[in-house]
């Protein structure tokens, strides 16, 4: 699905300096490279503050941490999304609140966060999936009517423009009262190992989150409140300084290769091609089609003789995970959310792929379906 090898060849003597820069230093942990990667990454996404941690799913810990959420607040999340988003709103004994999403952008729907929203809730988790925004302008909207925080969940979408009805533009992440991200290997910013990042223009909450993320401390040995251990190491920051660089470069060949699949695609009644809405750009984390009237299972077992790897994210949503069995949350209905993990297929994508490999890919589908 990924090749980070050969991505790593191309821009290796950049990456092979940085990381020997930092094994003389020693210093290994919130080495120079640190803050220079937080600096760097403030400037790109032009947010205020951005804090690095140890990974995705800790970068909405901390946020969900600096809160002040309280056991039984609830917090709305979609279910069509990876665990890591409702996870850590178990891990704090808060409740979540699984919603639908839009059909087309398979981001979470404003409508069935409006009909969610009850007097406990308190936070909303939007997911900018696959590279996709999430509707933004309508759920800060609703987040203000009912004054609720706002998470975005941007582990896949960095890099992503959102566009207000007047003209604004912003990078996913930073728009909501707090955006989190994921370096995970595979992500469009991908380290060489775990990594994570969070985003806010509120100064208190930078504050707070630095301190959680440094186990409730400012001074060495006082701590002020329970935190956790979360740190991006100096060797990952030195890597991920250098390939920032490289980003909008990396999400313009994904968008590539995701318009080389849409027009082999093009007017094939059997396959829905991802949809990009006015007010996004898609940076194609994932190249995710939706399949009508083929038989998935036995098209993935086919590219695989092929040696085409493909991916089902997600085959079972949060609503319908066992992890949730005993929470005693009220049976939900999400039709949408449930068609959805039936019929969507991810194809490989990523910044090294050439025409040849993406011909090869899209003829075996083409022969798969219109044998
Ligand atoms: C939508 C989403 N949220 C959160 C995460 C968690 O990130 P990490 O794996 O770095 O903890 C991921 C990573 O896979 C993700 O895709």
């Amino acid at each position: 699905m990924v090749d980070t090898k050969t991505q790593y060849l191309n821009i290796k003597a950049e990456i092979d300096t940085a990381i020997h820069d930092v094994l003389d230093t020693a210093a290994y942990i919130n080495g120079k490279p640190v803050q220079e990667f937080t600096v760097a990454l403030c400037n790109y996404l032009n947010v205020k503050h951005t804090i690095p941690c140890a990974n995705g799913t800790d970068a909405l810990q901390i946020a969900m941490m600096a809160l002040n959420l309280q056991p039984g607040d609830e917090v709305i999340t979609p279910s069509f999304t990876y665990i890591a988003t409702s996870e850590v709103v178990a891990l704090l004994k808060l409740t979540p609140v699984f919603v639908e999403v839009d059909p087309k952008t398979f981001c979470i729907d404003p409508e069935s966060v409006r009909k969610a929203i009850t007097p406990k809730t308190k936070a909303i988790v939007p997911v900018h999936l696959y590279g996709h925004a999430a509707p933004m302008e309508a759920i800060m909207q609703i987040a203000q009517e009912h004054d609720l925080f706002v998470i975005e969940d941007n582990a896949q979408a960095i890099g992503c423009d959102y566009t207000f009805l007047d003209g604004t533009v912003k990078k996913t992440g930073t728009i909501g009262t707090i955006g989190a991200t994921s370096f995970y290997p595979s992500k469009n910013l991908g380290a060489y190992g775990d990594g994570g990042a969070i985003f806010t223009n509120d100064d208190e909450l930078a504050h707070k989150m630095k301190m959680i993320a440094n186990h409730g401390q400012q001074k060495r040995y006082y701590h002020e409140v329970v935190g956790c251990n979360s740190r991006l190491d100096t060797l990952q920051a030195a890597i991920l300084n250098i390939k920032l660089r490289h980003l909008d470069q990396y999400n313009k060949a994904r968008q590539a290769v995701a318009q080389f699949y849409n027009n082999a695609f093009a007017n094939n009644a059997k396959i829905i091609t991802p949809f990009v809405a006015d007010y996004s750009t898609h940076v194609y984390h994932q190249y995710t089609m939706q399949l009508v009237g083929i038989n998935r299972d036995e098209l993935s077992e086919f590219l695989a003789t092929q040696k085409i790897p493909s991916m089902i994210y997600y085959p079972v949503p949060g609503h319908k995970q066992e992890m949730f069995a005993s929470f005693g949350l009220p049976k939900i209905e999400l039709a949408i959310t449930d068609n959805l993990t039936t019929c969507v297929i991810s194809l490989p994508v990523h910044t090294e792929m050439d025409e040849e490999q993406l011909s090869f890919i899209t003829s075996n589908i083409l022969k798969f379906i219109n044998q």
